[in-house]
């Protein structure tokens, strides 16, 4: 099959079944399972072998069934930097009656994971027990976890070989990936948030686009009624990046102390598309008057700690986050050591610098650091003076600037900031639908 793929062949779907029955049973180990994302990513694959590989995936484990008084719906994203959408926005729709069954990833290249982010939490178990997760489903309307051993478990060795074998950014392999989670998660609904721009893996607006079609169709072949946007990452979403600061920033956003802008028209976007799938609103205008109000009367945040506390976590973690969530060992502010206005970031560079403070992986089964990271990132179209801080970096070491990963992650930092002499307005968020 490596070789078949290699030379530009089309794969049986036979033979993709037994290459995914293979990667879950160990006959076929990552030496294999790698050259065969590379051969896909450089040849790809038509729709039906895409179609074929993602089924095969999905049935890798069980298949979940649910008998609830709402419809079960799920976002997903396909990988960002200070991307915590979905921290916020399940807890959200399960306050508008939906029950969200999230199966997340880790961090995935330069990207964050949503598991990474809520194991930062003390106590919750990403891991449960298929029982435990029912529970907490029906309990909270929400958990979030990860890809136990009985869900697609050939999407978690793919996805953690994938992740350091520079194999991430290929159409099909995506697609499979996330399809053949939320294909095992029972959905009736599913939104999807495709990233473009100089931090998502389809850097271009054609690309993501193609994902976002590849996606919708796998979805609709699979039955399961998927929308897609397409949303803008030329900085990140949120002004944060890393695993225990994005919990924080995920909090501060549903308990309203602090919510910034871009964030919340995210998450309203895939929040709006969610509930008129799921049949809970006529229209963008009553779907965005019942998420705010989730926010408003409190009902997002006690459904994010119902959550957290069905799955292990502390029961006053909202109320006592800071207290609760990891803290680096110290920060150090980035200087600006030019003048001018701020006209775009390289969002990969700074997810890598993330990745070099130990916030995520370089290689299969690494630990990652869930205090480490940027905060205070300088939004696209701050005029900057010299000296201005451009982020603020968290680092695992209280050496000087953060010892040799800080100095490495203040450069990332410097090297990743695009100065203008004119002012500039980011480019739209939200670009694009995809039905
Ligand atoms: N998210 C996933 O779950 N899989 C991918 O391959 C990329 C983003």
């Amino acid at each position: 099959m490596i070789r078949a793929k290699r030379d530009g062949m089309a794969l049986r779907e036979e033979d993709l079944r037994g290459f995914v029955a293979g990667m879950v049973d160990g006959s076929i180990g990552e030496a294999q399972v790698a050259a065969l994302g590379m051969a896909i990513y450089f040849q790809g694959m038509g729709s039906k072998e895409c179609a074929a590989l993602t089924s095969a995936m999905a049935h890798s484990g069980a298949v979940l069934e649910w008998d609830l008084d709402g419809p079960v719906l799920d976002k997903h994203s396909s990988g960002g930097v200070g991307d915590l959408v979905s921290l916020a926005l399940g807890p959200m729709v399960a306050a508008c009656g939906a029950y969200v069954p999230m199966i997340s990833g880790r961090g995935l290249g330069h990207t964050g994971g949503t598991l990474d982010k809520l194991e930062s939490i003390p106590g919750y178990r990403t891991m449960p027990g298929r029982d435990e997760f029912r529970r907490a489903v029906r309990r909270a309307g929400v958990a979030i976890i990860g890809q136990t051993d009985d869900l697609a478990p050939a999407d978690r060795m793919f996805y953690a070989v994938r992740d350091v074998t520079a194999t991430v950014e290929s159409i099909p392999l995506i697609t499979a990936s996330i399809l053949s989670k939320k294909l095992a998660a029972g959905l009736d609904g599913l939104v999807m948030d495709i990233k473009t721009g100089s931090g998502a893996f389809m850097v271009t607006s054609d690309q993501a686009r193609q994902l976002a079609e590849s996606i919708v169709s796998v979805a609709a072949g699979a039955g399961l009624p998927t929308a897609a946007l397409i949303t803008c990452m030329d900085e990140p979403l949120a002004p944060c990046a890393g695993n225990a600061l994005e919990v924080r920033e995920a909090v501060r956003y549903l308990t309203g102390t602090k919510r910034d802008p871009r964030l919340h028209q995210v998450v309203l976007a895939l929040g709006m598309r969610l509930l008129i799938l799921g049949g809970l609103a006529a229209d963008e205008d009553g779907a965005r008057a019942m998420l705010e109000q989730t926010l408003d009367s409190g009902a997002a945040a006690e459904r994010f700690l119902r959550m957290v506390t069905e799955l292990g976590g502390p029961p006053d973690f909202v109320e006592h986050f800071d207290a609760y969530l990891p803290a680096a060992r110290s920060t150090w502010p980035v200087r600006a050591q030019t003048e001018g206005f701020l006209a775009a970031w390289d969002t990969r560079a700074l997810g890598m610098a993330v990745v070099a403070l130990g916030g995520g992986r370089t290689r299969v089964g690494q630990g990652v650091d869930h205090t480490v990271g940027l905060t205070s990132i300088a939004r696209v179209g701050t005029e900057v003076r010299v000296g201005d801080v451009l982020a603020v970096l968290h680092c695992a070491s209280d050496e000087e600037g953060g010892g040799a990963s800080g100095r490495a992650a203040r450069a990332a930092v410097l090297d990743a900031v695009r100065l203008g002499l004119e002012p500039s307005a980011p480019g739209p968020l939200i670009r694009e639908l995809i039905t």
